[in-house]
């Protein structure tokens, strides 16, 4: 039995929760991965030594469960609504259980009055954590992923067409982490908080790269030329809505569209790229050409053909004929946080056992 200090890694099933997963268990740390369900990516870290927790992440009798015998945890919240929630959950069981030490990923943009909901519910999230005494904590910070891009490789494969709400193609806005960089930097935290404690990292890749440079680096991967379209944010909207990545609610690209604002403003240009991945991390950072490499890779579907083009045509006829969002609407409204299996207060073992008056209040009811 390992004599590491057990490490809770939530969101396991996620972009970063996956790497994060494998690089601590190729170092040795036990690790419980957190997921929703079991499929393949939890059978995939079951099988790398994870012990898989199946939960709900927004329930706090599942996150206790999920704590119990942890030393040190990650903190993932999912791009989802309800962040602050997840955000109180994990901290009220951290703070319970005497974790020792977080790793809480945030965001770049982070920032108190930010005009995105999710983002200010990092921020406060932020907060939160630090507030337990006896617990340290690392924030990662990174910026916009270089698995956005991915998200559109399809018509770049088919058509030839990377098309986002970017801003001008020249100009150098965004120096994309992998996911895999950005777990190593949490990975160092977790591993050796005396280091970490206290600090906040952001992880970036090595280059600013434009729109162009993004789209030069896919025709590459891809072997056929990719050239950047301009779109906007209510073409964005669309897209996403004809053919939604998994979990994405309208919420969440409401938000994406804030952060496509940022992207065009330059905020992810600030003081970017960083050396966070190569000191903190300890490896190279990857090239956005290599991490679209790696994924091409994996999916033949990529490697374009009549049909597939004509698929693609098809795929990008049916975003026309798709409404936009309502953005701005979306904005006004928050989802409701459900409980696979609710229970009403005197369901609860706890809530009966504390809410017994005790023998002396009721003698002094009687008495009055
Ligand atoms: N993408 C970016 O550019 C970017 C930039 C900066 C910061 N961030 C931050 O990155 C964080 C997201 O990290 P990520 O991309 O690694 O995560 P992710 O890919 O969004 O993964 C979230 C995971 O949480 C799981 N999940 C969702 N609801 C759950 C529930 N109720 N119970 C248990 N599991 C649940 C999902 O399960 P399923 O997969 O089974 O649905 C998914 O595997 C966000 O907090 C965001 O602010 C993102």
């Amino acid at each position: 039995m390992s004599t590491l200090p057990k490490i809770l890694v939530t969101s396991a099933a996620g972009k970063t929760g996956q790497p994060v997963c494998r690089q601590l268990l190729e170092k040795g740390y036990p690790v419980r991965a957190f997921v929703r369900r079991k499929d393949s990516r939890s059978e995939a870290l079951a099988k790398a030594g994870a012990e898989v927790f199946v939960g709900n992440q927004y329930s706090l009798s599942d996150m206790r469960q999920a704590m119990k015998g942890v030393q040190r945890a990650y903190q993932c919240a999912p791009t989802a609504p309800n962040g602050l929630h997840f955000n109180a959950v994990f901290t009220a069981a951290a703070s319970e259980a005497g974790i020792e030490h977080v790793v809480t990923l945030g965001q770049w943009l982070s920032a108190v009055d930010h005009p995105s909901l999710f983002t200010r519910e990092v921020y406060l999230g932020d907060l939160l954590i630090r507030m337990p005494s006896g617990m340290t904590v690392t924030s990662v910070n990174p910026g916009w992923f270089a698995d956005n891009y991915l998200m559109v490789l399809d018509m770049a494969a088919h058509l030839g067409l990377f098309a986002m709400p970017l801003g001008r193609g020249d100009q150098k806005k965004n120096a994309p982490p992998s996911n895999e960089d950005i777990a190593s930097v949490a990975v160092a935290a977790l591993i050796d908080p005396a280091t970490h404690a206290g600090k906040t990292y952001r992880p970036t890749g090595p280059e600013l790269l434009s729109p162009n440079d993004l789209a030069l680096a896919m025709g590459r991967a891809l072997g056929r030329k990719v050239k950047y379209m301009e779109t906007s944010e209510k073409m964005m909207s669309k897209a996403l809505r004809a053919h939604p990545p998994s979990n994405y609610s309208d919420a969440a690209v409401s938000q994406l569209a804030l952060y496509t604002e940022e992207y065009r403003r330059g905020a992810f240009a600030v003081n970017a790229p960083t050396r966070d991945v190569e000191l903190v991390g300890g490896r190279v950072p990857e090239t956005f050409e290599s991490i679209v490499r790696r994924t091409v890779a994996t999916r033949p579907d990529l490697k374009t053909n009549l049909f597939r083009r004509l698929g693609g045509l098809t795929a990008f006829a049916k975003v026309l004929f798709t409404p936009a969002l309502d953005l701005k609407k979306i904005q006004e409204v928050r989802d409701y946080v459900r409980l696979s299996s609710p229970g009403f207060s005197q369901d609860s073992d706890e809530w009966l056992r504390t809410h017994t008056p005790k023998p002396s209040v009721i003698v002094n009811r009687q008495a009055s």
